[in-house]
């Protein structure tokens, strides 16, 4: 049976959803051949109950595939741990993410940054809401969250996008990656002395068992965090945002009763989650469905696909907020499931309620072409354009006093 392989599909404007439904229905481990330059056969495996196996079962299913592009461009890399290595780091770096930080980042950092983008918008009437506002929210979260001031913000996300793009142009890769290192050296060594709660100062006093983080490993995790906390939830949200939108009466709904609000996050999710892959290797010859898999061949975990399995979820492709919830994979499962799920749960609340709240009467701009999901492994729309009732200016939100922003 033929799928369109990796290589085949557009990475930017793919709809892999239907060859997905095949897949699940017919030959739920793909076999390919290759994929793109990886000379090696790889399988991706599409239903939900073998995804979430394949994840949990970690000695089988090694995660150190994910060093093997990318490590050589962000150092030492917690998603390409296993075990012990892996156990020990994530209990270390959790500490930054426990409920008490969090709360504090959402009055002192992500209502503000959101309420800022707002305030620029709110007036005008009209807004590419991903222009104006997704594609920036997320990046100053985590810029916010890092302790980056607010004039180093683009440069400290060029640098994330040249790390990222490190195996397509080495030699940007590494110079950024560098550069992120000296950037943020100083700031380090200041908060090893004068911690102040950021994030820098979790990582850098953080203890378990008295052992503490290296450098190696305290930048290798500042260098992941904005393509592992900011690409994926400024999809997630246009994600959201284009849901309501073409949902007019469950826009209505969700205006009156705020209530839903944590429906729309989860269904979106679910419905269209951001990354819808991730990667692994066999570390043993093994199977998966039936499917024989040799040892050293990459598995792709089809999460996208899991969470459209119709085994579990009828009428999957629908975007229903009032189905009964169950947990869906968009933050993975197993010892790698997301370490930032309940930050990007509050940033997507945060910001769904301030624009049902600061933009009335939020509509799609019928001057404008529709709006798309779109892509093979991140998925979102490129252009969200609106029209809403213009509010007179509000006031300058109250950010300068912040220890974040
Ligand atoms: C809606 C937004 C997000 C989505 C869809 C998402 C998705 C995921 C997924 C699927 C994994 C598992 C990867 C694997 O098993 O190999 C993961 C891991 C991770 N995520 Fe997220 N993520 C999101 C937001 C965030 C945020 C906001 C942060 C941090 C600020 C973050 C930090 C991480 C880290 C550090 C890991 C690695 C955990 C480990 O290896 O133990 N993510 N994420």
């Amino acid at each position: 049976m033929a799928y369109d392989t990796p290589g085949e599909v557009d990475f930017v404007t793919g709809q892999p959803y239907q060859m997905w439904e095949r897949a699940r229905n017919e030959c739920p481990v793909i076999h390919y051949e290759r994929s793109g330059l990886d000379p090696r056969p790889s399988y991706h495996v599409t239903r939900f109950a073998d995804a979430e196996h394949t994840l949990r079962d970690w000695e089988t299913f090694s995660s150190s595939i994910n060093a093997e592009v990318i490590g050589e461009y962000m150092g030492e890399l917690i998603l390409a741990m296993n075990g012990k290595e892996h156990r020990q780091y994530r209990n270390l770096v959790a500490k930054a993410f426990r409920a008490s930080v969090l709360e504090r980042w959402d009055t002192e950092l992500v209502s503000p940054v959101v309420a800022r983008l707002l305030d620029r918008i709110a007036p005008l009437g009209r807004a590419d809401l991903v222009r104006d506002l997704t594609s920036k929210y997320p990046v100053q979260v985590i810029c916010g969250v890092v302790g980056v001031p607010l004039e180093d913000h683009e440069q400290f996300h060029r640098w994330a996008e040249q790390i990222n793009t490190g195996p397509l142009h080495p030699k940007e890769g590494h110079a950024a990656s560098q550069a992120m290192r000296a950037y943020l050296e100083p700031i380090v060594a200041e908060r090893r002395k004068n911690p102040t709660g950021d994030l820098i100062s979790e990582l850098v006093t953080a203890e378990v068992d008295g052992e503490r983080l290296t450098d190696e490993k305290i930048y290798g995790f500042l260098r992941l965090l904005l393509p592992a906390g900011a690409e994926t939830t400024f999809r997630v949200l246009g994600n959201c945002l284009y849901a309501l939108l073409t949902h007019v009466d469950e826009m209505r709904r969700v205006v009156a009763d705020r209530e839903l609000v944590a429906r729309v996050i989860e269904e979106t999710l679910r419905w269209e989650t951001s990354v819808t892959m991730v990667s692994r290797v066999a570390a043993v010859d093994t199977e998966v469905a039936g499917c024989p898999i040799a040892a050293g061949s990459p598995v792709n975990v089809v999460t996208g696909s899991a969470n459209h399995d119709e085994q579990r979820w009828p009428d999957a492709s629908e975007w229903r907020i009032d189905r009964p919830p169950q947990p869906h994979l968009a933050f993975g499962t197993g010892p790698h499931q997301c370490l930032g799920m309940h930050l990007a749960r509050l940033e997507l609340r945060v910001a769904l309620n301030a624009v049902l709240d600061r933009l009335p009467n939020l509509r799609l701009d019928p001057d404008a072409p529709a709006p798309v999901i779109q892509g093979y492994a991140f998925r979102g729309p490129d252009a969200l354009p609106v029209c809403f009732d213009p509010a007179p200016a509000a006031r300058e939100p109250q950010t300068s006093g912040s220890s974040f922003a």
